[in-house]
């Protein structure tokens, strides 16, 4: 796509109704850098990245991309681009360097610069309480496997909620539990690094509950614009081969349902279940538990990145699973091209997923809280960061939130993943998403021909509304 098909396609397609969000997302570990500063404790993922061979190169977010100091710069960049919203998270383990007990009051004092220079720039802060990042001391108590995690992360909000409540109206509990449980504890790819059919689906069970005792306290306090974010992957079977059917049907409901059901309709998903239980890992239910799941919400976060299609097979050994009692289900190659992650792209997918969720959680508003995709960017000998593929994907997936919403879908903005580059958690640095180029070496930022597109289409929407 040429510069100039893109300007053609954002006055045809892309126009948002008013009031339509649009902003760009980032997390406390894969920016901020400065672990050792301001008393914050170590977290799973300080343990995990300088633990050999875990992560590429043995990358950390010891440094990343130093926002923890160049926030009042990159706030500036979000106002150049014109965001009305970022999404940002909250280390756990700056606020309570323990993960409860003593609060370390010059954490909260970061956010509260930070939420207040956003709000200076006109730009509303959506906080995201749990991105991945738990306290290492907490780990040590079993983590989430430990049903007592919950209770400290509902704590844990309540603090953070206390401290910043008067300004910070958009709350998220828990970015992508997904992954917290599954990547975690599954395949061992993310920290803490397990691989326990049993830990994942505690970890699970207990990240919900978590996520449904926070939301309970925060809205005791007065929290009105509560939320989850949950990362979905539509799985197609490869044939309709009633084995590769069920197959698709065992990784969904694994992944996608067992994390959506409970939220929005207070029961997790009885296939999902049986399945577990046949792997000898059931969820550690409690009685009254999905009441506290179930805690009503006033939107639901989407993160959208690809599909899959599944078939029953062998998978290499050598191969981590995610899937829990998944042996026998492999995940195809995707079709055409891909992003430097190795990911497919399909809109159109994103356009059906939208509409889908719509259905499963009517009257629950939707925010795309994460899309975007990796691709080897360089600063160019003209100074510029030109990135076709980006900007293709990009504009491709907005108009597909566009259709969703012109067939019906309640989606209320669009986050880009990510507004910087940075730490791509276990595949570090090599893989960039951001709007802005980072120069891992001088830490400048360039903006991307993407982000270019992105502010004018901004531009466009705010004259339009
Ligand atoms: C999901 C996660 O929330 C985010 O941390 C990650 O960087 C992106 N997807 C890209 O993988």
């Amino acid at each position: 796509m040429t510069a100039s098909d893109t300007r053609a396609e954002l006055t045809n397609d892309l126009v948002f109704p008013p009031g339509f969000t649009f902003g760009a997302a980032t997390a406390a570990y894969q920016i901020e850098g400065a672990v050792d500063v301001d008393g914050r404790g170590p977290s799973i993922w300080d343990t995990f990245s300088h633990t050999p061979g875990r992560t590429f190169q043995g990358h950390t977010g010891d440094v990343a991309v130093e926002h923890y100091t160049r926030y009042p710069e990159d706030v500036a960049l979000m106002a150049d681009l014109g965001l009305s919203a970022y999404r940002f998270s909250v280390a756990w383990s700056r606020v309570l360097p323990a993960g409860a007990g003593r609060v370390e009051q010059r954490g909260l004092d970061f956010y509260d610069r930070l939420v207040d220079e956003l709000l200076g720039r006109g730009i509303d802060p959506w906080l995201t309480l749990y991105h991945w990042d738990l306290p290492q001391a907490l780990q040590d108590r079993g983590g989430w496997t430990d049903r007592s995690t919950a209770a400290r992360f509902a704590d844990y909000a309540s603090v953070v909620h206390r401290a910043l409540g008067d300004r910070v109206r958009h709350w998220s509990t828990l970015n992508e539990p997904m992954c917290s449980a599954l990547l975690g504890h599954m395949s061992g790819q993310h920290a803490p690094g397990e691989r326990n059919a049993v830990a994942a689906a505690r970890a699970t069970h207990h990240l919900l509950l978590g996520h449904g005792l926070a939301t309970r306290v925060l809205r005791d306090q007065g929290a009105d614009h509560l939320g989850i974010t949950l990362n979905f992957t539509p799985m197609t079977p490869a044939t309709d081969r009633p084995e590769d059917v069920d197959a698709a049907r065992r990784l969904d409901g694994q992944q996608n349902r067992m994390f959506l059901e409970p939220v929005v309709n207070g029961a997790y998903p009885a296939d999902v279940v049986a399945d577990l239980a046949a792997a000898g890992a059931p969820p550690p239910i409690e009685d009254g538990d999905l009441e506290v799941i179930a805690a009503p919400l006033d939107w639901l976060g989407v993160n959208y990145y690809f599909e899959s299609t599944v078939r029953v097979g062998r998978r290499p050994a050598d191969q981590p699973t995610s899937f829990i009692g998944g042996e026998d289900v492999v995940e195809l190659d995707p079709e055409g091209p891909t992003t430097t992650m190795g990911w497919g792209i399909s809109p159109e997918t994103f356009t059906r997923l939208l509409l889908w969720l719509d259905e499963r959680a009517p009257g629950l508003p939707l925010v795309v809280t994460e899309n975007g995709s990796a691709w080897p960017d360089e600063v160019s000998a003209d100074g510029g960061v030109h990135d076709p593929e980006r900007t293709d994907y990009l504009l491709r997936h907005l108009a597909a939130v566009r259709r969703a919403m012109e067939g019906g879908a309640d989606v209320r903005g669009y986050f880009a993943w990510s507004l910087l580059d940075n730490y791509e958690w276990a595949r570090g640095y090599a893989q960039r998403f951001g709007l802005v180029h980072v120069d891992y070496a001088t830490q400048q930022r360039t903006l991307k021909d993407s982000a270019r597109v992105y502010a004018e289409l901004l531009r466009r929407h705010r004259q339009a509304s």
